[in-house]
Order: structure tokens, then C-alpha cells, then sequence
């Protein structure tokens, strides 16, 4: 699904440009995916093994692990990384990393494991077999502390920080083997690349800088002028799309794919852009996925992460601001991608282009502020959505799937 004109790709000659080094002291990508001519063996083993069912925020953390995303991470932490992550944003060995990644068991199910055995982890929604992880550690965390220090706010009506109230009680810690990334190659086909491979594209398209653009919405024009504006900087923008589980009312990734497309190829230069999806289920941490965000993003191989307004936010839980603030706050090496920050973005009548504060000199009455979350409510109640807002090619998409969405609601009515 890239926007790239294969046939201008330069030769291997341009392999060896530098792009950013993964994330951690070993700057090497750490993937934990079993080995194809392994797998079967290792899955008939795992088929044997105590298993526990993962939510489906841990169960796309696996495949984040699985993929290298979560480099330098060889499983899930142990309740010393638990406690260093939450307090002061490291692993104990000091490491930078912003966001716990654990995965939980009943008690009962956690009584029944040993220290040091083996466990297979399976999906909770579909009981897939999805990896096997070696226990080495089983520990009770206080999850309104993880609440409060992560997403700043214990309120269960928070949909992230309900998921870590809803978990199991006991985490189970220990490095992991991935066995399967749970349909998305077959889901979503070339859109689906994983780091080594993103790396791979940007070395042979001759980019060293690369912005990320994360995304979980259908673009609008504002999201547009945040990509071309980094397309000025860098030498591409890596669209990147979360396909992972989102909160109801978000627009499902296979329209948002379709919407990118449209504007992709309408709007922008070719050459310019490479979409992708990656795996990640959101937990809208605002400041804090940020950073996860960040991490990430240098194991695909971006220099640059474009952070916009609101960043990873939901309701007024965040300042608007304040998924950029929080890049001050880190010391400066803790990563080596750096945030391109964009305040507020609107459409502006009198210059007749979208703008910011910095560029723009006109009051907010001539501003027009545009929201994912104002497209997403317009369309859904079948009124007309301004040019200023949106594209019409992306309009036509988000249309066809609000008409179908209200046609099969109606039909399930009747
Ligand atoms: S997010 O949860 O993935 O951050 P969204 O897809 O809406 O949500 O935003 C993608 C990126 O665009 C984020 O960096 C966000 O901060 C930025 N963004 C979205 N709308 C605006 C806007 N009107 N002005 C400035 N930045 C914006």
C-alpha cells in the first residue's frame, strides 16, 4: 500500500545510508518471532503447556514484541521494570521506556504456574495459540498507581485506564516466543511491514530522515498539512495507521486504509510517502503513549515523529499541548528520534490556507479548528462537511461507510 514509484527505487548501491539505530543499548532490532521451519514443532509443544488467555491489549503487545516494535523488550516485565517504568519512565537497567507492558493471570491461574515453567499464551477473543512465554516471575501491582502515574488519572470512565483496572491481579513476567501475529499479514497484505522491513524500504529509497505520522483517524486537512509540512524536512513520511483495537465510534482501519488512499493519491507526490499499519491496540495516554509512540517509531526507522494537538488523547484528560511538553522533560538521550511539534492547526479564512499560531496573524474568529472527532460526528449525522475540513476524494469514503454502517443498523432493526 505504499505511494511510491517502485520503478524510481534506487539500486542496492544505496543500501548502506544511515537510518536512526533501534531502540536500548544493543541499537540491534530484537524480534521474537519462532522461525517458520520451527514453528510447527514449537507449536505442537505449546499445545501441551498451561495457558493463559490474554486481553486484547496484551495479546497485540505480544505481536508488537513479536515483530521487534518493542526492541529492546524480550518479554513482558517483571515487577522491577513494572515499578521503574510507572515512577521514573525506565527499565531498571535504566533504559528509557514510558509504558508498562505486562500481561496478567487470575490468581488461580497464576497459582498453578511455576517459577521458571513454560506457558502457552492464547488469545482471549479467539483462543488462537499466540506465543509461549517462560515464567520467571509472578507479581501482584497496585494498578491505580499504574493509572495515575501513566495516564494521569485513575477515572475507570478513562478506556486505557479501564482495561488496566479490568486485568487479571497477578503479572506474569518472562521473555516470550511468538508464534503468530493473529491475521494481519493475511488482513491487511502490504499495508502490514514490520520494522525490519520499513527499514529496509527507507534505505533502498535513499531516505536517512523519515517523519512518522501516527494516525488512528481518517486524514483531514489539517492532518494533511502536519505530513506535507514534514515532507518539507525529511525526506519521507512514513503514513502510519494503528490497526489495532480502538474505542467505539473510531473509524475501522480497513476505511481509514481506503481514506489514506484517497488522499494519498490525489494530494500527495509520489515518492514522498509510504503508508503502514502497525499492530498496537490504543490506550490513549495522551503524553505518555507519546513517548511509546516515539520508541516505536525508531524501531521502524524514523528520525522524526510528528506531535500534533492532543497527541494520543481522548476527552479533556490532556492538555493539548502536552504530548509535546513531555519530549522536554526526558533527558536529551533518551531516545535518538526527535518530536516535530505542530500547535493547533485550523483553516484560516483570511489567508485562505490551513495555518497555525506561527503562521498565522488572524484572531480566532477567522479560524476554522478541525477535529477527527467534529468530522467523525458531522459525518455520522449525515450533514455536509466544509472543503476546509477534509478532501472530497476522502469524503466519498467516510460517506459510503457511514451510508453502510446506518443500512445494516436500520436492517438490524427491522
Ligand atoms: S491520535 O490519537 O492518533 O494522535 P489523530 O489520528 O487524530 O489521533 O492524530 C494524528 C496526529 O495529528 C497526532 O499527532 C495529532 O496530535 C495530530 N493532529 C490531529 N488534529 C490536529 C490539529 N487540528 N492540529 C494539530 N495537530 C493535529
Amino acid at each position: 500500500m505504499a505511494c511510491r514509484e517502485t520503478d524510481r527505487l534506487p539500486s542496492g548501491d544505496l543500501l548502506a545510508v544511515t537510518l536512526v539505530s533501534p531502540h536500548g543499548p544493543d541499537k540491534e532490532l530484537l524480534t521474537l518471532l519462532v522461525a517458520k521451519e520451527e514453528l510447527s514443532a514449537e507449536r505442537s509443544r505449546a499445545s501441551r503447556l498451561p495457558a493463559v488467555r490474554m486481553t486484547s491489549r496484551e495479546t497485540s503487545d505480544l505481536i508488537m514484541l513479536g515483530i521487534g516494535a518493542f526492541t529492546p523488550l524480550r518479554g513482558f516485565m517483571d515487577s522491577a521494570d513494572w515499578r521503574t517504568v510507572c515512577d521514573q519512565m525506565t527499565l531498571a537497567d535504566g533504559t528509557f521506556w514510558p509504558i508498562p507492558i505486562t500481561v496478567s493471570a487470575s490468581e488461580d491461574e497464576a497459582g498453578s504456574i511455576s517459577d521458571g515453567e513454560d506457558i502457552a499464551l492464547l488469545d482471549g477473543d479467539t483462543g488462537e495459540l499466540m506465543g509461549v512465554m517462560t515464567v520467571e516471575q509472578r507479581y501482584r501491582i497496585d494498578k491505580e498507581h499504574e493509572a495515575l502515574e501513566v495516564f494521569r488519572t485513575k477515572d475507570p470512565a478513562h478506556p486505557g485506564v479501564a482495561k488496566v483496572l479490568a486485568q487479571e491481579d497477578i503479572n506474569l513476567a518472562g521473555p516470550v516466543r511468538v508464534l503468530s501475529e493473529a491475521g494481519f499479514p493475511e488482513l491487511y497484505g502490504s499495508l502490514y511491514i514490520r520494522p525490519a522491513e520499513t527499514r529496509k524500504l527507507f534505505s533502498e529509497s535513499g531516505w536517512t530522515t523519515v517523519a512518522a505520522f501516527q494516525t488512528r483517524n481518517p486524514m483531514h486537512r489539517a492532518h494533511e498539512y502536519l505530513a506535507k509540512v514534514a515532507i518539507e524536512i525529511c525526506d519521507g513520511l512514513l503514513i502510519h495507521q494503528l490497526l489495532g483495537r480502538l474505542k467505539e465510534g473510531d473509524v475501522p482501519a480497513q476505511v481509514r486504509v481506503r481514506a489514506v488512499d484517497a488522499l494519498v493519491s490525489n494530494y500527495m507526490v509520489p515518492g514522498t510517502c509510504i503508508q503502514a499499519g502497525y499492530p498496537m491496540e490504543m490506550r490513549y495516554a495522551g503524553p505518555r503513549e507519546a513517548l511509546l509512540h516515539a520508541i516505536f517509531r525508531q524501531n521502524y526507522g524514523c528520525s522524526h515523529l510528528i506531535v500534533g494537538r492532543d497527541h494520543a488523547g481522548v476527552g479533556s484528560y490532556y492538555g493539548p499541548l502536552d504530548a509535546q511538553l513531555i519530549f522536554d522533560e526526558i533527558p536529551p538521550d533518551a531516545l535518538e528520534l526527535r518530536p516535530l511539534k505542530f500547535g493547533p492547526t485550523f483553516y484560516c479564512e483570511i489567508c485562505d490556507a490551513m495555518a497555525t499560531e506561527r503562521t498565522c496573524p488572524h484572531g480566532k474568529d477567522h479560524h476554522l479548528s478541525i477535529s477527527g472527532t467534529e468530522v467523525r460526528r458531522m459525518l455520522a449525522n449525515g450533514e455536509e462537511v466544509p472543503n476546509h475540513f477534509s478532501r472530497p476524494e476522502v469524503l466519498a469514503v467516510l460517506a459510503e461507510h457511514y451510508r453502510d454502517r446506518d443500512a445494516l443498523s436500520n436492517a438490524a432493526r427491522q
